[in-house]
């Protein structure tokens, strides 16, 4: 089973950004976690601040891996590309959120991303990414 992760704008920060609310672990030690944890899963990562290259690793992975587990951040939000890609491709995308993003501001409670999601895991850290890799497994 592959599986890819896929995170947005300002989550390279994770565990220095805002520990209040994203928490204080680094995503890479995170994801090493997950690896050793979960190791007949093939899980891959990705991360970009730029939204164009979000959009390409949709359409390299979305034809040919079982899973994608997005968290576009901002862009989830704003961005009409990148909820048209996860429509255009055939790969199931789960979209998860570290943060309750309904118990924030208002511009948060919108998503390009999630008409077109298989599911959505909001609010529960990252644990949030391993809830949604046990519902691809
Ligand atoms: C986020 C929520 C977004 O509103 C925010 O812009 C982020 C992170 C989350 O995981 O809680 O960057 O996607």
């Amino acid at each position: 089973m592959k599986i890819i992760i896929i995170n947005g704008p300002n989550l390279n920060l994770l565990g220095q950004r805002e520990p209040e609310v994203y928490g204080s672990l680094s995503f890479d030690i995170f994801f090493n976690g997950l690896k050793r944890k979960y190791t007949t899963v093939e899980l891959h990562y990705f991360q970009s601040n730029i939204e164009g290259e979000i959009i390409d690793k949709l359409q390299e992975v979305g034809f040919s891996y079982d899973g994608i587990i997005l968290n576009a951040a901002a862009y989830t939000h704003t961005s009409i590309g990148i909820g048209d890609a996860v429509k255009a491709i055939t790969t199931p995308v789960i979209e998860v959120h570290i943060s309750n993003t309904f118990a924030r501001e208002t511009f948060r409670h919108q998503s390009f991303i999630s008409p077109n999601a298989k599911g959505i895991i909001i609010g529960f850290g990252l644990k949030s990414y391993e809830l949604a890799l046990q519902s691809f497994l």
